[in-house]
């Protein structure tokens, strides 16, 4: 933060646990698909024909990244006709939202109450059997999901053998006996065989901003905390986490918008194979070895930065991103 005025924003104080997933607008959807599968590594859970979408994850939620194809216009319905808000974005390859997860519906359906009290405006709620969702505009635009899992056994509707269309419209402030909890099974993680590499989770995202308005939303609006700030980069924890968010000048960058994210691979040793077996392919990618961490990042088919980390020991804000060669940046250690 620089200073400037203090920026007039809607308290909800949300507070998430954490990060759950991105959903990406994407150009190519077979050819996105691919990379985050056999590239990335990332298990194909789920294909919704319907709305054009591909949803991928190894087990640590229902998905770490969804897919869906750039179709600007053409409307994308869900159950019974529901009209996804999706069907009027992604003009162009980049961020749909950032998802971040909440302890529970129930805490979700009081803070959305508590910030429209405050004047907050919710673009749209949507009901997708596994999680319960409100979709909120940042200033400069970008769209953040506050959700709640739904139901614990998620891989009953999140399953390649289902096509069928899952949202609809979320009436919460119809709601009077919320849900609590959904734990995940901490056992379950998929391994792709055969693909580059084998990240668990995501872990972080970094979106570029033109002004502080976007620091302003995710601590008064968002909730989180701010944990670093350096050379105009700032830093921010949900409250399970290290840290979820980087918020970078759009000056230094290509433009704003989200510009990459990370992908946690829990043994070392795995990491360095597949930066081995990337380079036996002539992969274009960046590493990083340091103190910190092992990094790798690759570029996905619209050019977002994918990295692929492990962390050595605190995983703290020792590993913050700066522009490397030909805009790809690197998360350095
Ligand atoms: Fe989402």
């Amino acid at each position: 933060m620089d200073g400037s005025p203090a920026l007039d924003m809607p308290k909800a104080d949300f507070k998430p646990r954490r990060l759950g997933h991105v959903n990406l607008f994407v150009g190519d959807l077979e050819e996105s698909t691919l990379f985050y599968t056999e590239i990335a590594g990332i298990e194909l859970v789920r294909r919704e024909p319907g709305i054009d979408a591909v949803f991928v994850s190894n087990g640590n939620t229902h998905h770490d990244i969804a897919l869906m194809q750039c179709k600007g216009g053409a409307e994308r319905r869900g159950r019974g006709g529901y009209v996804q808000a999706s069907s009027y974005r992604g003009e162009v390859p980049g961020l749909n939202h950032l998802a971040w997860e909440m302890e529970s519906e129930a805490v979700l359906v009081e803070r959305l109450r508590h910030g429209v009290d405050n004047g907050l405006e919710i673009q749209f709620s949507a009901d997708h059997l596994i999680s319960h969702s409100a979709y909120i505009a940042d200033p400069e635009g970008n769209y953040h999901e506050f959700y709640a899992d739904a139901m614990e056994d998620w891989r009953a509707i999140f399953n390649p053998e289902r096509e069928d269309l899952v949202t609809a419209d979320w009436d919460w402030q119809a709601i009077e006996n919320p849900l609590g909890p959904m734990p995940a099974d901490p056992n379950d993680s998929r391994r792709v065989e055969g693909a580059l590499f084998h990240p668990r989770r995501i872990t972080r995202a970094v979106l570029a901003a033109e002004t502080p308005s976007v620091d302003a939303f995710v601590t008064e609006v968002g909730g989180l905390t701010q944990v670093a700030e350096r050379e105009g980069i700032s830093a921010y924890r949900a409250e399970t986490t290290g840290y979820d968010l980087l918020i970078v000048p759009a000056a230094t960058v290509p433009g704003a918008g989200l510009v990459g994210f990370s992908l946690l691979v829990e043994e070392l040793d795995d990491l360095q194979r597949s930066i081995e077996a990337a380079r036996d392919k002539g992969i274009e990618m960046r590493v990083a070895d340091t103190q910190a961490k092992l990094s790798a990042v690759l570029r996905d088919p619209d050019g977002l930065a994918v990295e692929f980390y492990h962390p050595k020991g605190d995983d703290s804000m020792e590993s913050l991103p700066v522009p490397g060669e030909g805009d790809l940046w690197v998360f350095q250690g």
